[in-house]
């Protein structure tokens, strides 16, 4: 029986629905930006797999440390226990990250690094003797999706079933990236003012703010301008609220910096981390903080305790994967190299801006998104669904969210590789502009 055949019996996998989304494409290997399919094709993976590749797929040093590892101590049991990868990884987390968030708390995924951050900032409150209820999130935020990571996210399609099960936030406005670039004090005025009125009445209330900064991703590939950042950290300070930073996209170059509150120079209270933090390896999840916070439940009191841990904490396998990620950042001087793709990709957004069925253009580091014009339907739009597929026919995946097509290459991605995707997309949005959908039939 053919692996799809299989695959039909017994999965069901994220995201689809099983009874209409085309069969999945399997895949037997892949190298570098390249997957392998079954059927013999090559596909560029112009989404890093879920935006967790970083250094291109199976990279011989970070299999090295993987086969490495696995032959001394694949897992242990991380409460009442340590290893080295683990303590490694914390070392170098914390010499790299924005100052002070010196304090690592593993888990395994990015929703439970913001499981971990909201427990985390409630508990910090309760500790101090103060019952603080609520979060404050922004609109469009996406942060995961377990029930709290939920409820911090925006309403979308993916939290309306669920919507009656979720605890409430506090919603201020985000900044739109198409309203920023009109808006030079848009830090100061309509933004950030709704933030500092939820704040003024709420402020005591309030646990955390949490943000995604710069980049607000699966809510349509919003980016900010630094100075709204830069905002909120004043906010949080102003009225004495914890500020949480969901870095679990943004976070290892994404943006052009190794982490987005660089760009404001600014460091949150807490930080969450995933995806390309063990560069696409391996599920690990990071809850960084900073010492005040940890200071909070550092106590006699056996109640003080955070009780929170996951079976696969510190998985020694996925520090040594994350080890080898960061110690390739160096030696390959990655963030030179996103440096490159992003002057690339302001090139060529010239390009595409010009196209009429081009709503807007938006580009941060290693990320170029454009939303398409005549689109509506929001993230269950056809018109996105159309552009993947034609894409996938000339062998390059660039999965949408609604009609906001993305391209996120690993880094290691070539110059002619990314000039290759560009006439591609060129290409599918002139057969649009002239015949209305995404291919035409050459039969
Ligand atoms: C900002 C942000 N936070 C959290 C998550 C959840 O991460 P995971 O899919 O690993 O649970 C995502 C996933 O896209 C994300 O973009």
């Amino acid at each position: 029986m053919k692996l799809v055949e299989r695959d039909r019996k017994h999965l069901w996998h994220p995201y689809t629905q099983e009874k209409t989304a085309p069969l999945p494409i399997p895949i037997v290997g892949a190298k570098g930006v390249w997957l392998e399919t079954e059927d013999g094709r090559k596909l560029l993976d112009g989404v890093s797999s879920w935006w967790v590749n970083t250094h291109g797929h199976s990279h011989p040093y970070i299999n090295k440390a993987l086969q490495q590892q696995a032959e001394s101590l694949e897992h242990v049991i991380f409460a009442g226990f340590t290893h080295e990868p683990a303590v490694r990884l914390s070392e170098m987390l914390a010499e790299i990250l924005p100052d002070g968030l010196d304090r690592v708390f593993y888990s395994d995924n990015g929703s439970t690094a913001v499981e971990v951050a909201l427990k985390m900032a409630y508990q910090y409150w309760r500790n101090k003797g103060q019952e603080r209820r609520t979060f404050v999130a922004l609109e469009r935020g996406y942060h995961g999706d377990t029930v709290g990571a939920m409820s911090a996210s925006d309403e979308s399609a993916f939290t309306k079933p669920f919507k009656d099960l979720l605890f409430t936030v506090l919603r201020a406005d985000a900044p739109h990236a198409l309203e920023c670039e009109r808006c030079e004090q848009v830090c100061d005025t309509s933004c950030a003012s709704s933030l500092e009125s939820l704040l003024e009445k709420h402020a005591t209330d309030t646990a955390a703010v949490i943000v995604e900064p710069m980049l607000q991703g699966a809510g349509g590939m919003i980016v900010w301008q630094s100075g709204y950042l830069k905002k909120v950290r004043e906010l949080c300070d102003r009225y004495g609220v914890l500020l949480i930073a969901d870095e679990v996209l943004t976070g290892f170059g994404r943006t052009g910096r190794m982490f987005a509150c660089e760009h404001a120079a600014i460091s949150p209270d807490i930080m969450c981390l995933s995806k390309a933090l063990t560069a696409g390896y391996m599920p690990l999840g990071v809850t960084a903080a900073t010492e005040r916070v940890f200071e909070a439940f550092y106590d006699d009191d056996r109640l003080k305790t955070f009780f929170h841990g996951h079976s696969y904490c510190a998985n020694p396998l996925a520090c040594a994967v994350a080890i080898a990620n960061l110690e390739l950042f160096e030696l390959e001087n990655t963030l030179d190299r996103i440096g490159a793709i992003n002057r690339k990709f302001h090139e060529y957004g010239q390009t595409l801006s010009q196209f009429e069925s081009v709503r807007d253009v938006r580009i941060i580091g290693g990320v170029l998104a454009f939303e398409l014009a005549a689109a509506d339907g929001g993230y269950l739009a056809d018109i996105g669904r159309d552009f993947y597929l034609e894409f996938l026919r000339r062998n390059i995946v660039l999965r949408p969210l609604g009609s906001v097509m993305l391209f996120m290459p690993p880094y290691s991605i070539k110059d002619s590789e990314i000039e290759w995707v560009f006439e591609s997309i060129s290409d599918v949005l002139l057969v649009f502009e002239r015949f209305g959908v995404a291919r035409v039939d050459e039969s």
